[in-house]
């Protein structure tokens, strides 16, 4: 899979990227990520890329021309383009599923107070990673790439996120234990040291309905 990161600070990358599960993704050709400063299609003199809004108000607007330039510079038959505010669908566990059958994905990175609304002519999907307003698109880019990565086949062990929050959209994970089965008088859930796996597999289904119920009963109703 190849993601296209278009953004105005693409060094923000650099280390998250290169590390950890990503980084061996990326080593492993399992995907490959790419940035473009859309700064670079700007056709004013002086490189500039946002302007004050028509109609007045505050701030600063992303211009259309330098994003609409470099998304058809870059985009092929076979690119999905995100564009990333938080007037967006709610990014979820889903959506990271389908995108990670994308071919090419393609994030627009909003700054200030985002975007002419023209750039959307060149978009497919509007993505949120929450109801909160951050200062640009490079976190929530961030965000989606690493839950789309972790799902690309060969990854990650497969039955790891099987058993995730969320992959059932329904449930949250059920409570997890390792090593020392007495933590200062903590103690492990006998049933998981039973050996007993179909008692052990209905014990989770248990707590992890419990656990949605309590925290996230949005998800059951
Ligand atoms: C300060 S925000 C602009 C907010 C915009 N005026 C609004 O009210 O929707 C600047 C950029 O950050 C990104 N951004 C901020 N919060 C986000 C969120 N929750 N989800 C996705 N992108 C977000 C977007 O790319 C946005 O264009």
């Amino acid at each position: 899979m190849r993601i296209s990161i278009v953004s105005l600070f693409p060094g923000m990358f650099e280390s998250v990227f290169n590390d950890s599960i990503i980084k061996r993704a990326m080593d492993s050709n399992l995907v490959t990520i790419d940035y473009y400063n859309f700064r670079d299609y700007s056709l004013d003199p002086h490189k500039k890329v946002d302007d004050t809004p028509f109609g007045g108000g505050a701030g600063m607007l992303l211009m259309c021309q330098p994003i609409i330039d470099c998304i058809n510079d870059i985009k092929t038959d076979d690119s999905l383009v995100v564009l990333l505010t938080p007037s967006g669908i709610p990014f979820k566990e889903s959506i990271a599923y389908d995108l990670s059958k994308v071919k090419h994905l393609i994030l627009i990175c909003g700054h200030y107070e985002g975007f002419d609304e023209r750039v959307k002519s060149v978009v497919d999907m509007e993505l949120s990673i929450g109801d909160y307003v951050l200062t640009g698109g490079e976190i929530p880019a961030m965000v989606i790439v690493d839950a789309v990565t972790r799902l690309i086949p060969g990854v990650i062990n497969e039955e790891s996120h099987l058993n995730d929050s969320f992959s059932d959209p329904l449930v949250l994970d059920y409570p997890n234990y390792t090593k020392p089965r007495d933590f200062r008088g903590m103690l492990v859930p006998e049933v998981l040291l039973s050996g007993d796996h179909k008692k052990i597999d209905e014990w989770r289904k248990s707590q992890a309905d419990l656990k949605t119920r309590e925290v996230r009963p949005d998800l059951k109703s």
